[in-house]
């Protein structure tokens, strides 16, 4: 239940009372989440170790899941919107996953050597995305990443990768608003997201130093904003006209069609990168793509790039992706669950109409971002242009969102993006949007404040 609905003349500035409301009501649910959260400050900074899971006044403490749902150390019940950031799309007690890890380490946990399940994932990967004419696996979409980026800067001999505004690419590569201070020390192009010709000519002008562009199908990070058509083609004429590589990040995107977004967009990158949820929930990350690149890293060749990696072939995850791709996330299972994400989009798209206020939702297939917006949303650019003048509002506004949808059993992330797993039912997808209907209803003015209308 959303508490306190609002009189039609609340003002502005009342926002920040009713969300100090809010946050309070939270605190006083959550005891033991808060208690582990303080005891945490004295071992991680912050009491953190994975800022994506961090939000104010403290995160939720989770006990356990089961199928789609969660349970945190209070004992609330929550449908799961976030399912690990997209990497748990098997929802979180699936039988065969369960079975199959149980089978695995029975057999021996890890064995400095190569064992037939790297032979069967490399192979299923290998069919879903032709691109990967041969691959390597690394241990997160992070690594993935870099070892793209390192292997077309050995290959090219040049130094600049070229990335769009708003990317994310990994903890390392990070491009929210300019450069995380933690990013490598790669040279770097920024161009403009969805924008196909400066992107062109961008690659025009850069060329002769450009090793590769990296770009995701979908920006995760920014919000669940899909690539046109027209830009990734762009990207892909651009690319080939000038020598430079062209990398898919597709560590979230895969997911949302079968064979990834490239299979959707009818484009062949140089160099695909996958993780999160190919290893069945378990960690991962691959690196791929044209054979003739990829060959440098075969080591019974003189000056092959040597990679090594401790886990890089673990036995739990090489079997268990192998099994949880085969058997569950078929053709068919993606098609439903995409469906069931296209039906939730369009129905919250008419929530925004029927309250008439200043909301987006984007995404593709099953996964979906909600913007506090008015207008086209291309790229960051725009949104942030769409903020200008009232971000704290607009962030408050979130938080506010945020802290309802957790009082309704909805947990979703504060940035507010969230997916479906093959769990999630359309009984629930309909409970997230009477959710937000209430959420419109007793906030509308609030929402309407923000934007002056
Ligand atoms: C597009 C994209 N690339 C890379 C990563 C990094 O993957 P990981 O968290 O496994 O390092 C992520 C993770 O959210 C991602 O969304």
């Amino acid at each position: 239940m959303i508490h306190s609905a609002l009189a039609p003349t609340l003002r502005n500035e009342q926002l920040s009372s009713v969300l100090r409301d809010a946050e309070a009501r939270y605190v006083a649910a959550n005891p033991r989440s808060a208690k582990l959260s303080g005891e945490a400050q004295g071992h991680l900074p912050g009491g953190n170790t994975r800022t994506t899971v961090h939000f104010s006044p403290f995160p939720l403490y989770i006990a356990k899941g089961e199928g789609s749902r969660l349970t945190d150390v209070d004992g609330h019940s929550y449908i799961d919107f976030i399912n690990e950031y997209t990497a748990g799309v098997f929802g979180h007690s699936n039988a065969l996953i369960a079975e199959t890890i149980s089978r695995t380490i029975a057999q021996g946990l890890n064995f400095g050597a190569p064992t037939e399940h790297e032979v069967k994932l490399s192979a299923e990967l290998r069919k879903r995305f032709p691109a990967m004419e041969l691959l390597r696996f690394c241990n997160s979409g992070t690594e993935a990443n870099l070892l793209a980026m390192a292997t077309a800067r050995a290959v090219s001999r040049k130094d600049t990768i070229m990335i769009f505004n708003g990317a994310y690419h990994g903890s390392v590569f990070y491009f929210s608003h300019g450069p995380s201070p933690l990013n490598m020390p790669f040279p770097v192009i920024t161009s403009t997201f969805n924008d196909p010709e400066k992107a062109a000519s961008d690659i025009a002008k850069h060329g002769g130093k450009l090793a590769a562009v990296i770009v995701e199908p979908m920006q995760g990070g920014a919000g669940a904003l899909p690539a046109t058509p027209a830009f990734i083609a762009a990207l892909r004429d651009a690319t080939e006209r000038h020598g430079v590589l062209l990398i898919f990040d597709e560590v979230m995107t895969s997911r949302v069609h079968f064979g990834g977004l490239q299979a959707y967009f009818g484009v062949k990158p140089d160099l695909v990168t996958l993780g999160k949820y190919i290893a069945g929930g378990l960690t991962i990350g691959a690196f791929g793509g044209r054979a003739d690149i990829m060959r440098r890293f075969d080591p019974s060749k003189p000056g092959s790039f040597p990679h090594g990696g401790t886990f890089n072939n673990n036995v739990v995850a090489m079997f268990t992706g192998y099994v949880a791709l085969s058997r569950i996330l078929t053709r068919e299972t993606t098609d439903q669950m995409n469906a069931l994400g296209d039906r939730l989009r369009a129905e919250l798209n008419d929530l925004a109409s029927k309250h008439a206020v200043p909301m987006v939702a984007t995404g593709f297939g099953s996964i979906f971002g909600i913007h506090f917006h008015e207008g086209k949303i291309r790229n960051i650019d725009d949104l942030d242009q769409g903020e200008a003048g009232r971000e704290a509002e607009v962030a408050d506004l979130k938080k506010l969102f945020h802290l309802d949808m957790i009082d309704c059993g909805i947990y979703i992330s504060r940035r507010i993006m969230g997916n479906l797993s093959v769990e999630t039912t359309q009984a629930e997808t309909d409970k997230l949007l009477a959710a937000v209907d209430e959420f419109l209803a007793s906030r509308k003015n609030l929402l309407k404040a923000v934007f002056n209308r």
